[in-house]
C-alpha cells in the first residue's frame, strides 16, 4: 500500500500521551477506555493480557489488537498499523510487558547475557528507544497502562536493618515518565492521583472513576495551545540551543531530527519548554554530545566497569520480605549489644 494517505485536514493539536499507573484490578484498562472514548471518536487498543479489553466492548466502542509476543519492535510495528488504520487515539495495555513480559527488553537481554550483559543491553537498548520513539512521535494520542511495582529499600534504624516501602513504580525502564504528559496512580477504589502533569489543573488531583470529566479537562487543555507551562531558566535554554548547534556540528542530530525531538515535550520550539522539560532535555543533550565526543578506544583498555544493576521489573513478594526482615531482626539480636552503633 502507498504510504501517501490523504487525510482530512484537522487544526494542529499536540498529542497527548497519558499514563496510568497501578495493581491488576485497580482499573487501568476500564478508565483507559473511559478517557479514551470521550477524547476521539475511533479508538484502538493494543491488548496484551491475554484479550482481557474485550470484556468492555459492550461497555465502549474501540478496535481491539491482541499481541502474543511482546517484544518492543512488535509493539513498535503495532503502533504503526495504528497510524495506518488513522485512530484517534491509541491504548497501550499494557505497557509493562514490553520491559518485563515474553520477548520483553528484560527477556531480550538476558537471553544474549550469556556473555555479557553490558553488550547484551547495547543490542537491546535501541529497540526499546524505538518504542519510546514511537510512542512519542504517534500521530494520536496515547494512553498507556503500566502495572505497578512496590519499591523498597534498606535501611538503618538505630542499629536495626529494616526493609521499607518507597511507594510504586511503574513496570518499565527508569525514566519513562519523562515520555508522558501526564501520569496517574490508580487504586483499588479506582481513584486517579495524578503524580505528573504538564496540565496545571490536574497539579495534585486525586480523582474518583475517572472518565468523561477527565477527557473533558485534557481536551480543553490540548486546545489551549499552552501545553507546557513555560518558565525554563534562560540559561538552561541558551545551553540547549548551544548543544543543538555542537551536535548538529557533529552531525549526530539533524535539526530536523531535534525540532522532531521536541514533540517529545509538546512544543515546537525550545523557548516554549517548561523548566522541568527543559532540564530533562539538556541532560539528554548531554549525554549524546558525550557519546559523539569520546575518545577513540584505549588499545590496552582497563576492564569495563560493571553496567549499573537494572531495576528489579517484579513486584517482591511481601513473604520474602517478612522473611529477609527476619533474618536481619536475627543477625540484630545475634550481635552483642555493644557492637551495635
Ligand atoms: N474509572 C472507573 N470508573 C468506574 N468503574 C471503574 C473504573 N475503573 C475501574 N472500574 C471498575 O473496576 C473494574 C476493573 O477494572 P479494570 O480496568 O479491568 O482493571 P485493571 O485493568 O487495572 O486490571 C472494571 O470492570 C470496572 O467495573
Ligand atoms: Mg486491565
Amino acid at each position: 500500500m502507498s504510504s501517501y494517505l490523504f487525510t482530512d485536514a484537522k487544526d494542529e493539536q499536540p498529542n497527548l500521551r497519558l499514563a496510568i499507573v497501578g495493581p491488576e484490578g485497580s482499573g487501568k484498562t476500564w478508565t483507559a477506555l473511559a478517557i479514551a472514548t470521550n477524547l476521539g471518536d475511533r479508538v484502538g487498543l493494543i491488548d496484551t493480557e491475554n484479550g482481557s479489553a474485550a470484556k468492555y466492548r459492550r461497555d465502549f466502542p474501540f478496535k481491539h489488537l491482541k499481541l502474543s509476543t511482546f517484544a518492543p519492535l512488535t509493539y513498535v510495528q503495532a503502533i504503526e498499523a495504528a497510524a495506518t488504520q488513522g485512530f484517534d487515539v491509541l491504548i497501550i495495555d499494557s505497557l509493562s510487558h514490553a520491559w518485563s513480559g515474553k520477548d520483553g527488553a528484560l527477556e531480550q537481554v538476558d537471553r544474549r547475557a550469556a556473555g555479557n550483559k553490558f553488550s547484551a543491553w547495547r543490542e537491546v537498548t535501541p529497540m526499546h528507544n524505538a518504542l519510546v520513539d514511537a510512542i512519542v512521535g504517534a500521530p494520536m494520542h496515547v494512553i498507556a497502562t503500566m502495572r505497578a511495582k512496590t519499591e523498597y529499600a534498606v535501611e538503618q534504624d538505630g542499629g536495626k536493618t529494616k526493609v521499607v516501602k518507597l511507594g510504586l513504580a511503574p513496570v518499565q525502564r527508569d525514566g519513562i515518565s519523562y515520555e508522558f504528559d501526564v501520569i496517574g496512580d490508580i487504586d483499588q477504589n479506582h481513584n486517579l492521583r495524578i503524580t505528573k502533569t504538564r496540565c496545571r489543573e490536574l497539579d495534585n488531583e486525586v480523582i474518583p472513576k475517572p472518565g468523561a470529566e477527565l477527557a473533558e479537562t485534557l481536551k480543553r487543555w490540548l486546545g489551549s495551545g499552552d501545553p507546557a507551562p513555560p518558565g525554563a531558566d534562560p540559561d538552561v535554554l541558551e545551553r540547549i540551543r548551544d548543544l543543538e548547534e555542537k551536535l548538529a556540528a557533529a552531525g549526530a542530530v539533524s535539526l530536523q531530527q531535534f525540532s522532531q525531538g521536541l514533540r517529545r515535550y509538546n512544543v515546537k520550539a525550545v523557548a516554549d519548554l517548561s523548566a522541568a522539560d527543559a532540564t530533562d532535555l539538556l541532560a539528554r543533550l548531554e549525554a549524546k554530545l558525550a557519546q559523539v565526543t569520546e575518545p577513540p578506544a584505549d588499545p590496552d583498555p582497563e576492564p569495563a566497569p560493571e553496567p549499573a544493576a537494572e531495576p528489579s521489573p517484579y513486584q517482591i513478594p511481601e513473604a520474602v520480605i517478612a522473611e529477609r526482615q527476619a533474618q536481619l531482626d536475627e543477625q540484630n539480636k545475634a550481635r552483642p549489644a555493644g557492637s551495635r552503633k
